[in-house]
């Protein structure tokens, strides 16, 4: 298969010195794109800035800073795919303005003017067709019910979803605690493993969900 994977956080600046970004390592996406080509997949890599090296192996590597630009490496790559992981924090908003220079201190404006980024799962929604589209979910509290929800509302077939606030779990730790959750079957609870191990797991039931698609009457 050609494996899609984007991972770490973006950058949306407000000048050239300051950003708005969240606490991905892109740990959890790189993992996976090691884990797809341990797998023998061919796979690419949009990634945000993080301090990881490339995993060896992959067939393209973009490095991408703002939700902007993410959206734009992705889209010029959906067609090649077969699976997209969209395990990237991607940051929900940006400043309304990027000033070109420093603004000085003292003529920082005490309130900045947000505006939404695109949702990039949903703008990829209608270039889908048969491929396996997978997203996360990281939640503060039990990650399940909104998981539910967003694997419907972005029409995906797998959310693997977290609760970013146990120990063990989430941002900046090589462990994770995760539910797998696909349409029509029970959510898979994982207790607590490695990155690595998780990310198996992940391949594993992409690789099982693209061999359903496959084998649907009428599709491919
Ligand atoms: O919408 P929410 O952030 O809760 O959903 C998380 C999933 O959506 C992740 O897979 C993330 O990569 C993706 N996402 C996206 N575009 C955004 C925000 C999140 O594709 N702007």
């Amino acid at each position: 298969m050609r494996m899609l994977v984007s991972a770490g956080p973006t950058r949306e600046f407000i000048d050239p010195v300051r950003f708005l970004s969240n606490r991905s390592t892109g740990r959890m996406g790189y993992a996976i794109a090691s884990a797809a080509i341990a797998a023998g997949h061919e796979t690419a890599l949009v990634s945000g800035p993080v301090s990881l090296d490339a995993p060896p192996g992959l067939a393209a590597l973009d490095r991408v800073v703002s939700a902007r630009e993410m959206l734009a490496a992705l889209e010029s790559r959906i067609d090649w795919c077969d699976a997209l992981v969209m395990s990237a924090a991607v940051a929900d908003f940006r400043p309304e303005r990027a000033a070109q220079a420093k603004i000085r201190k003292s003529e920082m404006p005490d309130s900045l003017r947000l505006v939404r980024n695109p949702d990039i799962l949903l703008a990829l929604l209608p270039r889908k067709g048969n491929r396996v589209f997978a997203g996360f979910a990281a939640e503060t509290g039990d990650p399940d019910p909104g998981a539910a929800d967003k694997l419907a509302r972005k029409g995906l077939d797998l959310i693997v979803a977290n609760d970013v606030t146990r120990p063990g779990a989430g941002f900046e730790v090589d462990t994770n605690i995760v539910t797998l959750i696909a349409p029509g079957a029970a959510p898979e609870h994982l207790p607590l493993m490695s990155k690595a191990e998780v990310a198996a797991r992940i391949v594993e039931k992409i690789e099982a969900l693209a061999a359903a698609v496959a084998s649907e009457p009428g599709r491919r």
